[in-house]
């Protein structure tokens, strides 16, 4: 693996960013490898994705934006998907040969053989923790989409994950958008680390948007019918509570500096016919110290809608990223601001890995995804769930501590599993999980 520091030629210092945008053509067009004359010798970096859906496409493009803001290159190397078809189509889409483009339940294996510097993992959630433990075992630099895991010990294996890359001083970065978003991390700086506007004292947080996904029953057969329809399974997707709502409960975890320390959750499905998830969550987070976090998120249609966080503190509130105020900025001087979350994700994992310094943002998505999972579970089963009984404590509720929704990754790895039941959802007070 390429260890270049970086120089000046490949860091572009944050005040001639804007200038610097003005020839980019930033998402038109990007050719296979970008870069200005000034970057004519600097780094390339050599990636590749597994999941060729709609979000690693748009990741493998902001990396390449992020190039240019960066001054440096960026080389698609292979590609991975379940369906090899859809591996091909995105390789062409990047110019990575057909014969670096691997389809099947292991096509990621083939990914960590290759010369790939950075990796992209964006598959199905429920594959997050099995992925990233392949690429930190074969010395890849990670950037990994939310959620990292459906279940308590697939957030602890990321963590354990994430342990090992710091010892080999690989990087990961989360899609976690907000932490990255540099509104966001001032509002944090001159909020939470300054405290310019008193104590923390409660918040709500909400996703909450129209019907997503199928729209019919989907009476899997194989698990590949199953792999095609991902964002319908509790045991892929982790319900939606887990593989959407799961940003502003990260920006949550992220403001109250730890993670909650119980969940009372409510739940069910009104109007989704296809799959085995609800439509709809509440959850309260209690954080301790009397600090809660009020959580909603729902996918149906006709609906109020809200993507967002308020945060109350002694002096006034914010929603996150209104008060980019603080006394001391919490980002580099020499990091670039990106045009977008997605590009600024990519600005971030390309600048750490040029400055040599490891960001691992690993066991924060651990930690909100459990967090989120604790939701669901309380919302499922109707009691509360401590935080304790799912990621703390291993004797105290070793059925929670070691829930592992089935089928695992492992399982549909090697197939010959029963298919979920479809439109049969957990009922409060009588589920146990
Ligand atoms: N941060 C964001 O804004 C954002 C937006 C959309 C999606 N996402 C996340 O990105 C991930 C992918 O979402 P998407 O919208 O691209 O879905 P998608 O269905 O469009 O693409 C997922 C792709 O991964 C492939 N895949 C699934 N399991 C695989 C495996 N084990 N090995 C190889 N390939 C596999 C599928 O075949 C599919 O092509 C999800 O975790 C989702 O939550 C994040």
């Amino acid at each position: 693996m390429e260890q270049t520091p970086a120089t000046p030629s490949t860091l572009a210092p944050r005040r001639h960013f804007l200038a610097g945008m003005a020839g980019t053509g930033l998402a038109l067009g990007a050719p296979l490898i970008l870069g200005g004359p000034a970057a004519a010798q600097a780094r390339t970096h050599k990636i590749a994705l597994i999941g060729c859906g709609g979000r690693g496409r748009g990741a493998v493009q902001d990396s390449l934006d992020a190039a240019k803001i960066l001054g440096c290159q960026v080389q698609v190397v292979a590609m991975a998907d379940w369906f090899r078809d859809r591996a091909v189509n995105a390789g062409k889409q990047f110019g990575v040969p057909e014969e670096r483009c691997y389809g099947g339940p292991r096509a990621y294996q083939e990914v960590m053989a290759g010369d790939a510097e950075i990796v992209m993992i964006v598959g199905a959630p429920l594959f997050r923790p099995l992925h990233l433990e392949a690429a930190i075992r074969a010395g890849k630099h990670v950037f990994m989409e939310k959620p990292v895991a459906v279940d308590p010990p697939g957030c602890r294996r990321v963590i354990a994950a994430s342990e090992e890359a710091k010892r080999k001083g690989l990087i990961i970065v989360a899609g976690t958008e907000r932490r990255h978003m540099h509104e966001y991390r001032e509002t944090h700086q001159a909020l939470v680390v300054e405290q310019q506007l008193g104590k923390l004292y409660g918040g709500r947080i909400s996703f909450s948007i129209g019907h997503m996904f199928w729209t019919r029953p989907i009476n899997p057969k194989t698990p590949d019918d199953l792999v095609r329809t991902w964002q319908n399974w509790q045991c892929l997707s982790g319900d939606h509570i887990v593989e959407q709502h799961v940003h502003n409960i990260d920006t949550a975890l992220w403001f109250c500096g730890r993670p909650p320390v119980s969940a009372i959750g409510f739940g069910g499905r009104a109007r989704r016919n296809a799959g085995d998830m609800y439509d709809n969550f509440s959850v309260d987070f209690n954080f301790g110290d009397g600090l809660h976090i009020h959580s909603v998120c729902r996918q149906i249609n006709g609906c109020w809608n809200w993507d967002g966080q308020d945060f109350v503190f002694a002096n006034g509130h914010s929603n996150g990223s209104d008060y980019p105020k603080p006394k001391t900025s919490a980002i580099p001087a020499d990091q670039p601001k990106g045009p977008s979350d997605h590009v600024q994700e990519q600005i971030d994992v390309l600048y750490s890995v040029q400055k040599g310094k490891p960001l691992d943002e690993a066991r924060a998505v651990a930690e909100s995804t459990a967090a989120a999972v604790m939701g669901r579970i309380s919302a499922y089963t109707g009691k509360e769930v401590f935080w304790d009984e799912v990621m703390g404590n291993p004797d105290k509720k070793p059925d929670l501590y070691n829930l592992a929704l089935h089928p695992t990754a492992e399982e549909f790895e090697t197939g010959g599993f029963d298919m979920p039941t479809e439109n049969v959802v957990p009922l409060p007070g009588l589920a146990q999980r």
